[in-house]
C-alpha cells in the first residue's frame, strides 16, 4: 500500500500509528482521538481566549501549532492532528464562513444555482489561500521533533458540499439533498470542483510534512447507499487514487452499507463509528485494511472504572493487530480530560494478542 521512501525513512520516537496503518507489527495498539486538538483541554481555551476567536487561531500558524501539540504533551496520544477545520476549503474556494459561538459554522452566501458557482473557484494557488495551514504543519513538526507522526486532513467532497449548499449545520441537510434530485448536474459540477481542490490541498499538506491523512465524511450516513455511491464514494475514490505518498484513512460516518466499497479503495484505514460492529466490519473488510475506532464518545461521561471496562471490552473484540484505537466520532466538548486519560491509559496497558 501507500508508502514513499522519504516517509518510511523518517525516524520517529513513536511510529506505532504508521505501522498499524500499514499492517506491520506493533507492540500495542496506537490511540488518538478525533477532535483532540481543541474542544476539551482548558489549555486550549486559554490559548483561544487570547485571540479574537476560532478563525484567528486556525489562521495563526504559531498558535495552531501550539494547540496541535497540546494533546501529545498533556494526554499522551500516539499522533497529533493539525489544528484546522474542514471549512477552510470552501472558504478558499470563495465562500467565507463565520464560527458562531455555541452554534457552529455560518456561511452568508451559499450555492444553489449555476450562477453561484462563481463562489466555488478552483483556479487559485493553494499556498496563496491556505498557506497558513502548511506553515502550521511545518511549525508543529519542529515542536514535535519526531515524537509522533502528524495527521493532515480534509472534509470529503460530499460533507463539504453539504456546508456549501446548506450554509450551516443541519439535522437533515435537506437543502443539500434536494439538489441531488432537482439539479444533479450542478451537484456533480460542484463535487468535482471540491474534489480537485481537496486533492491539491492534501498534497500540499503532505509536502509540508503531514505523515498520514484522514478524509472526514461526517454526513455520509444521511444518504442512501445508491446516492452515496454516486455523490459520495465516486469523489472519495478520486482522492484516494490521487494520494499515494502517505497512508490514507477514510472515515465515512454512518455509511454501513458502503464499507465494502470503501475497503476496495486505495486506502490503508477505514474509520468505524460506534454504531458499527467491529466483527461485522472486519468480516466485510478482511485483514487487508486497518480499522480505526470505535468507542462511543459518551462512554467518556461514565465513571473511570466503566471507561476502563468498556474500553477493554472494545479491545477484546479486536481479532487482529490491524487497529488504531479512537472514538467512534469526535470527542465531545464537555468531557473531563481525566476520563480521556483513563481511556488512553487502558489502551496503552492492553496486551495485544496478535
Ligand atoms: O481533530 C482535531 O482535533 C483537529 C481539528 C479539527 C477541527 N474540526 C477543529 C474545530 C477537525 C479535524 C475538524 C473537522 C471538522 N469540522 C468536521 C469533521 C469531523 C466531525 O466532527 O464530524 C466537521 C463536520 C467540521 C465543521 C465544524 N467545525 C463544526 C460543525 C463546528 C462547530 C461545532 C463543533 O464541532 O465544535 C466546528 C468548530 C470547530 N472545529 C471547533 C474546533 C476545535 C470548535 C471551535 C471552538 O473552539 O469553539
Amino acid at each position: 500500500m501507500k508508502q514513499t521512501s522519504i516517509f518510511t525513512a523518517m525516524k520517529f520516537e513513536n511510529d506505532l500509528i504508521l505501522r498499524a496503518a500499514r499492517g506491520e507489527s506493533i507492540e500495542r495498539y496506537p490511540v488518538w482521538l478525533m477532535r483532540q486538538a481543541g474542544r476539551i483541554l482548558p489549555e486550549y481555551r486559554a490559548v483561544r481566549s487570547k485571540l479574537s476567536g476560532f478563525k484567528e487561531l486556525v489562521e495563526t500558524p504559531e498558535r495552531a501549532a501550539e494547540v496541535t501539540v497540546q494533546p501529545v504533551d498533556l494526554l499522551g496520544v500516539d499522533a497529533a492532528i493539525i489544528f484546522s477545520d474542514i471549512l477552510v476549503v470552501p472558504e478558499a474556494m470563495g465562500l467565507t464562513y463565520e464560527m458562531i459561538e455555541k452554534k457552529g459554522p455560518w456561511f452568508n452566501q451559499t450555492i444553489s444555482c449555476e450562477e453561484e458557482l462563481k463562489f466555488a473557484q478552483t483556479d487559485f494557488d493553494i499556498e496563496d489561500r491556505l498557506g497558513y495551514v502548511m506553515e502550521a504543519i511545518k511549525l508543529t513538526n519542529k515542536e514535535l521533533g519526531g515524537r509522533v507522526p502528524l495527521i493532515g486532513f480534509a472534509g470529503a467532497p460530499w460533507t463539504i458540499f453539504c456546508y456549501m449548499t446548506e450554509g450551516e449545520g443541519s439535522k437533515t441537510f435537506s437543502k443539500a439533498r434536494k439538489i441531488l434530485y432537482t439539479n444533479p448536474t450542478l451537484a456533480h459540477e460542484l463535487l468535482n470542483r471540491i474534489t480537485e481542490v481537496t486533492i491539491q490541498y492534501l498534497k500540499a499538506q503532505i509536502k509540508a510534512g503531514a505523515h498520514m491523512v484522514q478524509v472526514f465524511d461526517s454526513w455520509a450516513g444521511i444518504l442512501g447507499d445508491v446516492q452515496y455511491a454516486e455523490f459520495g464514494l465516486k469523489y472519495i475514490n478520486k482522492i484516494t487514487e490521487a494520494i499515494n505518498e502517505v497512508p490514507v484513512t477514510l472515515f465515512a460516518k454512518g455509511a454501513y452499507n458502503s464499507v465494502r466499497d470503501l475497503a476496495k479503495m486505495n486506502c490503508n484505514t477505514i474509520g468505524v463509528d460506534w454504531n458499527m460492529k467491529i466483527d461485522d466490519i472486519r468480516n466485510v473488510v478482511g485483514d487487508t485494511r486497518t480499522l480505526q475506532g470505535n468507542l462511543d464518545p459518551c462512554v467518556l461521561y461514565s465513571s473511570h472504572k466503566e471507561v476502563e471496562m468498556l474500553t477493554n471490552n472494545m479491545l477484546d473484540s479486536f481479532k487482529s493487530k490491524r487497529h488504531i484505537v479512537n472514538l467512534g466520532h469526535g470527542v465531545y466538548p464537555d468531557v473531563d480530560p481525566d476520563k480521556v486519560k483513563t481511556f488512553i491509559k487502558t489502551v496503552k496497558n492492553y496486551e495485544i494478542q496478535y
